[in-house]
């Protein structure tokens, strides 16, 4: 795959070594959910590494008092796309408890690959904050460049995408149509199957996070 600047592809034992698992077929629903919010983890300490709103408050130690940066209170919204992004929301809220969530459902049309909407709600003033859009899987990037066009829709300029599993082809179109938003994946892979599917990809995340089929 060409070199995006807008691309991060992580390339870190832990990342993968928790992807192996979560790729196993054997591994259970449990498990599966687990890694999942373990590797959003570690992805957003990197993720958020820049461009976050901080500003400076004082903080009185036992010894002195100092200025510390912190980070912005109320400034960052998750969004997940429904229904397998929702698996992805704890690892972000574990660093940030207090980010809100906005919800958009899309599904994708087996046949034509396409996503069909089918749910959008987003908490007051969104347009302002810095907003990480989280799906565990990054195949065609047509439910990504969607997600990504309903939010620059409502105003928001701000916006940042996690995946956990990358195909090129998706990453490519996102990177590509929407230079402003940088892509966070923790692993490439090979490519996609005449279904859409990610090789060797995980099989469906939403089933296999929610214990479906
Ligand atoms: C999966 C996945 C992404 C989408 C990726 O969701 O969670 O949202 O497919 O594919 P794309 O890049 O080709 O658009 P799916 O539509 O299967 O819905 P689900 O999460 O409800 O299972
Ligand atoms: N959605 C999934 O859940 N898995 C894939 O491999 C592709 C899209």
């Amino acid at each position: 795959m060409k070199k995006y600047d807008n691309v991060t592809i992580f390339d870190h034992p832990l990342v993968n070594h928790k992807v192996a698992i979560l790729r196993n077929e054997k591994t259970s629903m449990k498990e599966f959910r687990e890694l999942i919010e373990e590797i959003t983890t570690l992805m957003t300490f990197e993720c958020l590494k820049e461009g976050v709103p901080t500003v400076e408050v004082q903080v009185k130690t036992p010894l002195e008092t100092c200025t510390q940066r912190v980070i912005k209170d109320n400034s960052i919204v998750i969004v997940p796309i429904l229904r397998a992004g929702l698996g992805m929301v704890n690892g972000v809220h574990v660093l940030f408890p207090s980010a809100k969530v906005g919800h958009i459902g899309l599904c994708r049309n087996e046949e034509t690959l396409e996503p069909v909407e089918y749910y959008a709600k987003f908490p007051d003033g969104i347009e302002d904050k810095l907003v990480l859009i989280v799906d565990p899987m990054l195949a065609t990037g047509g439910s990504a460049c969607d997600a990504i066009e309903m939010l620059k829709r409502r105003g928001c300029k701000d916006i940042k995408f996690m995946a956990i599993i990358g195909a090129p082809e998706g990453v490519s179109r996102v990177a590509e149509q929407h230079p402003d938003v940088h892509v966070f994946v923790s692993t490439l892979d090979r490519c996609l199957n005449d279904k859409g599917y990610i090789l060797p990809g995980l099989g469906d995340a939403g089933d296999r996070i929610f214990g479906t089929k």
